[in-house]
Formats: C-alpha cells, structure tokens, sequence
C-alpha cells in the first residue's frame, strides 16, 4: 500500500531543522505483514529526544529511515502467524522488540533482548525484513516502529494490546516511550519505597515522567533539577519538593546540604554527562544513581573509586525502564487511570505530520515537553 511518512534523507543534520529540513514528507511503499507481523493504522507518534539523537547524528542510524517510536494506534491486519491480535484492536507501541527466547527475555529482563537491539541496530524488523520502499530503494525502521507515518507494518513483539478506547491517541502514545523509560526507571529499575527521597536530573518528556512516577511511589523528597526554569515550574505543579538550576554553580553541595547528605536514588535523564555527574554526587552513602539518558557514544564518565566501596554506592543503567511491556504499560494505563500518574500533563501540543522539522526545533531548544503527531 501507498503510505505518508516522514523520511530522514541524512544524517547528521544541523539545527533549525525548519531550514535544513532533516525530515522530508513523502509518499513510501508499504509491503503486507509477514506471518509474525501487523499493520497498524498509526492514531499518533510522540517527538522524542531519542528521535533527535538520530537527525543530529548522536545516535547513528542506517539511512533512508523512518522515524518515531513513541506511538499508539489500531490494528488493521494481522500476519498469518497471529492469534491473539486482531483488526480494531488498539495497541501501543513498545520500541525494543523481543525474541522470548534469548538470554535476557528468558530471565525477565526484554529490554535487553539480544535479537531486537540488533535489529534495531540494524533498522529492520525483527524477522529482518525491511517493508518501507522508496520506488527501488528499501527505507529502514526505526526501533522497529517508524510511527512517523500513517501505517507501519511492525512485529507482534513490537505492540501491546490495550484496552483504552476512551484515551486519546495522543496521550496512548506516551506510554510506549517517554512512560515506559520514566516512570519505569523509578518503579522497576530503583525500586523506590515509600518514605524515600528521589532526585531526577533532566526533566524533559521522560524525566518528568519519571518524577511522577516517583509522586506515585509515595517518595517523600523529590528532588527536580534541569537548565529550564519553566521546566523546573512544571514540575514543582507535578510533585517536587526541590527545585534547582542546574546552571548555578556549587549546586550538587547545596543539594547535599539541603537534604541531608544525598538522596537515596538520583536518575539521570538528561542524556548528558554532567548530568550523570551531578546525579552521581548527591546521592547518599549506600545510595544508588540510575542512568537513563542516552548521551551521545563518545561521551563518558569517570567514578571516584574508593567513594564508590565505602559508601558502598550503587550505579545502574536502565533501558526502557527495565520494564517488561505486556506487565508495565497496563499496569501504567491503570495507574493513569486511577489518577496516579497525570501523563497528559506532559502533552504540551498535538502537531500535523508536515509540521515536524520545526517540532525537532522546539524539542532542541528545550521549549517543549512532549509534542505529539496526531493523523486523521
Ligand atoms: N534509556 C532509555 O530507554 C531511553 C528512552 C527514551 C529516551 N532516552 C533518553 O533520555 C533522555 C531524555 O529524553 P527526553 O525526550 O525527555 O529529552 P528532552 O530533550 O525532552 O529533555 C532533556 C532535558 O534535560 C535537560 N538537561 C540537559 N542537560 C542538563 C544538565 N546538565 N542538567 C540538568 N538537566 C539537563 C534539558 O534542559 C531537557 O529539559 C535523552 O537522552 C533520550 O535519548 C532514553
Ligand atoms: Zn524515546
Ligand atoms: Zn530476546
């Protein structure tokens, strides 16, 4: 079928994308799902910073590819193969495929499956077929889901069903990604009890996130630092106790001072390195620091050796929150539901596909939280 979507020609590409206009809009072939796949009609896709990463080359990626990982919309056919979806179902979008069958899925750990990050790597599908074509020229996929289109054909292991007739698209889509890696950082990778003080560094779509999955845990002290002072507004709005600038100077002193030595889990979502640094130092002794940013591949961070056994510290990355999708974005919907975690406060505007370069724009600047393509 014939399929609108935005295109990555090249990469990197340099800001204002609304000049160089990294994201081209055109018409792209769509073959049918093999036997373990779906097509799914796109309702709408998140802007991401992970998007980003891949226009201004922090995070290289194949090209010709189609972008958009943070994404939710309805099933329009299922691959021979499939029993469990079918045509009207609603699913979100989770963007590391899983095998089921490799080492880390085996143990309960999916985001980390072997297969689907190489295939990610790569930008096919899991079954390692490409089905975006551009006239002769074959179009890569993007974390197995390219939602920047009005279709995509994706792995069964690549959606969730869920019931969520009554949640618009806009809002869904927030649970493949910016959820997901946020509020699953909090929940699954620190584990965070009730009673306990949490910092988050970083407070876009997912660190903001992440802080109200920290409301959510019933964390008493939450600690928010960003470069953004409206950000920093926001997310005193959504629950934080603290509030800091990372611009001043002595900041993570002060932090230390003001709560009383550290804090017992600092999560980096910055995807900077300064950040990591800052998150690193006001945590407690015998505290732990989680790292969920994705900086670009040269960056790297250096530890104070014997600070890290006698304080006995703990330092863990998270990929998609360590979560386990079919558990975690339920799960997520249900709290959402319940008033736990308010994730429309993130959607800061819905956008047409066309308009996207200068979305990346807003994004880059740090003017917007989460900005959502939403299609007809
Ligand atoms: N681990 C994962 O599975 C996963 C998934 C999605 C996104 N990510 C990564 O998470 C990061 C955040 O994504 P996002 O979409 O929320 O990005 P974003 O651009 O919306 O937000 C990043 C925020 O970090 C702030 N920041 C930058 N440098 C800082 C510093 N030194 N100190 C404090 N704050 C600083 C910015 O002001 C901004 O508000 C990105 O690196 C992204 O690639 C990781
Ligand atoms: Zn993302
Ligand atoms: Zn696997």
């Amino acid at each position: 079928m014939k399929i609108r979507a935005a295109v990555l020609k090249a990469s990197p590409a340099q800001a204002p994308f609304a000049e160089s206009r990294p994201l081209v809009i055109e018409e792209l072939d769509l073959d049918p799902p093999g036997p373990e796949e779906v097509l799914v009609r796109i309702g709408a896709a998140g802007l991401c910073h992970s998007d980003l990463s891949v226009i201004n080359g922090n995070r290289p990626r194949p090209v010709p590819m189609v972008l958009g990982h943070e994404a939710a919309g309805t099933v329009v056919q299922v691959g021979s193969a499939i029993r469990d979806l079918a045509p009207g179902d609603r699913v979100v979008m989770t963007f590391q495929p899983t095998c089921g069958a490799c080492l880390p899925c085996a143990e309960g750990r999916p985001a980390l499956c072997i297969p689907g990050a190489e295939a990610n790597g790569r930008g096919v599908l899991m079954s390692g077929d490409m089905r975006l074509h551009d006239g002769g020229t074959d179009v890569h996929h993007h974390c197995g889901v390219s939602a920047y289109a009005d279709h995509a054909v994706v792995s069964r292991h690549s959606v969730v069903r869920v019931d969520a007739e009554d949640i618009p698209f806009a809002e869904l889509a927030l649970f493949g990604c910016a959820v997901q890696t946020g509020v699953g950082a909090v929940l699954n990778t620190c584990r965070v009890q009730p009673g306990q003080s949490v910092a988050i560094v970083g407070l876009g779509g997912v660190g903001l996130a992440a802080l109200l999955g920290a409301v959510a845990a019933g964390a008493t002290e939450i600690v928010a630092v960003d470069l953004s002072d409206d950000k920093l507004a926001l997310a005193q709005e959504l629950g934080a106790t603290r509030i800091y600038n990372a611009a001043k100077d002595g900041l993570s002193d002060r932090i230390r001072a003001d709560t009383g030595g550290g804090v017992d889990h600092a999560v980096e979502l910055a995807g900077a390195a300064p950040a990591f640094e800052l998150a690193y130092r006001i945590t407690r002794r015998g505290g732990q620091t989680v790292t969920a940013g994705l900086p670009a591949p040269t960056a790297e961070f250096r530890l104070p050796a014997v600070n890290v056994v006698a304080d006995e510290r703990t330092v863990k990355g998270s990929y998609m929150g360590s979560c386990v999708p079919q558990r975690d974005i339920p799960r997520f919907i249900r709290m959402y539901r319940a008033g736990q975690l308010p994730v429309d406060r993130l959607l800061t505007r819905t956008l047409r596909l066309d308009e996207i370069n200068e979305g990346f724009d807003l994004l880059d600047r740090g003017e917007a939280i989460r900005q959502v393509v939403v299609f007809d």
